[in-house]
């Protein structure tokens, strides 16, 4: 393999604050580069705050967010940001959310591509920072992508990443690899791809399509099992991406016991639990983080269900930590050799 692979850990508001990113970084050697959940107050909100200080992200590199279509609020964040010594930010051009959309603001942008291009000339030319985009293929129609692809080629963008759905896909359908193609074909960007990678397989098919391509995104697959990504390197060292219709190599991962992740897990997650119990005012707001990540974590055992609605009905931290307690003891991780992995949701 040419070039290493860097792997990149998504943005997920209210997922992966800097709680999250410190924890996943300490237990699981952490990823290559770090996207904080989007910042849309031109005063940045004390929780916004909290999450890019530099000494909450000590030893990670991490690049902030910025979700507007006002560039003269993108500048303003900006500036701010430089404050804190980051050279580069993040655009949001991606999030589907309808009260987000509904404002022309994520991918909800792309519906006004002339508004664009006039924001990206603003921004391109008076923000002190480096900017990368992270976008989405288009609103309604995979044909918007052709002239969305022109205008982002018009500007000195860091790296642009892709997550090849449409807005009108939120989370359904599959990645239009198509799209990505037609992005490293006429592409002057350095690309990263993100969608959909949670297993070896959906990696080595990614690497097979796109061995060019050397920046990796994920989401949801590092939410349900944090071990993806050190997984995913050690499949990458091996010397080429397994051939079209192959089974991708065999990962050494396979060496840490099913027991040892289990108990890495649990390590990670009481990491995680004291962190927010130590910054969130109060336990329930720790106990409503808690409950989201397990909409995620929970899809990595084996038979979670029962444990995952005692979780989801506690209504103080005693009553969670006994579900959980009862999942650690009496479930196990799902590997990839497990027939389970495949048919568990994202
Ligand atoms: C709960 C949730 C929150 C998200 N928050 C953000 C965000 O703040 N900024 C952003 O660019 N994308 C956000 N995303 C999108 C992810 O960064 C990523 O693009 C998407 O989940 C696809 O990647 P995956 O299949 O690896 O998860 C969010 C996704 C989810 C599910």
């Amino acid at each position: 393999m040419n070039e290493t692979i860097k792997f990149y850990l998504a943005p997920m508001e209210g997922l992966t604050g800097y709680v999250y990113r410190n924890a996943f970084h300490r237990h699981y050697g952490g990823a290559d580069r770090y996207f904080t959940p989007f910042i849309a107050n031109k005063k940045l909100s004390r929780r916004e705050l909290d999450d890019i200080l530099p000494e909450h992200n000590a030893g990670m590199n991490v690049i902030p967010q910025i979700l507007t279509n006002r560039a003269e609020h993108f500048i303003c964040i900006a500036r701010e940001l430089s404050r804190y010594g980051y050279a580069v930010v993040n655009l949001n051009l991606g999030c589907p959310s309808g009260t987000v959309t509904a404002r022309n603001r994520g991918a909800g942008f792309l519906r006004l591509p002339e508004e664009l291009d006039r924001f990206l000339d603003n921004i391109f030319t008076a923000c002190p920072l480096r900017i990368s985009v992270k976008t989405r293929i288009g609103v309604e129609s995979a044909g918007e992508w052709e002239a969305l692809l022109k205008i982002y080629e018009k500007y000195p963008v860091e790296e642009l990443i892709i997550h090849p759905r449409l807005l009108k896909d939120y989370y359904q359908n599959k990645p239009d690899l198509n799209a990505f193609a037609a992005a490293v074909k006429t592409g002057r960007h350095s690309l990263c791809y993100n969608g959909d990678i949670c297993t070896s397989e959906d990696f080595a098919r990614i690497r097979r399509e796109f061995p060019e391509t050397v920046k990796i995104m994920i989401g949801r697959g590092v939410l349900k099992n944090p071990a993806l990504i050190r997984q995913l390197r050690e499949t990458a060292d091996t010397p080429d991406p397994s051939p079209a219709g192959m089974p991708p190599a065999p990962s050494s991962s396979h060496a840490t016991s099913a027991p040892d992740r289990l108990r890495q897990l649990r390590a990670f997650h009481d990491d995680l639990l004291e962190h927010y119990l130590g910054v969130l005012s109060g336990d329930r707001n720790t106990l409503f983080k808690m409950k989201e990540l397990w909409c995620y974590l929970g899809n990595g055992f084996t038979a979670p269900e029962k444990y995952r609605k005692a979780i989801r009905k506690a209504e103080e931290l005693r009553q969670y930590t006994i579900a959980v307690s009862a999942l650690f003891r009496a479930e196990k991780i799902i590997t990839e050799e497990s027939a389970g992995y495949r048919t568990n949701p994202l």
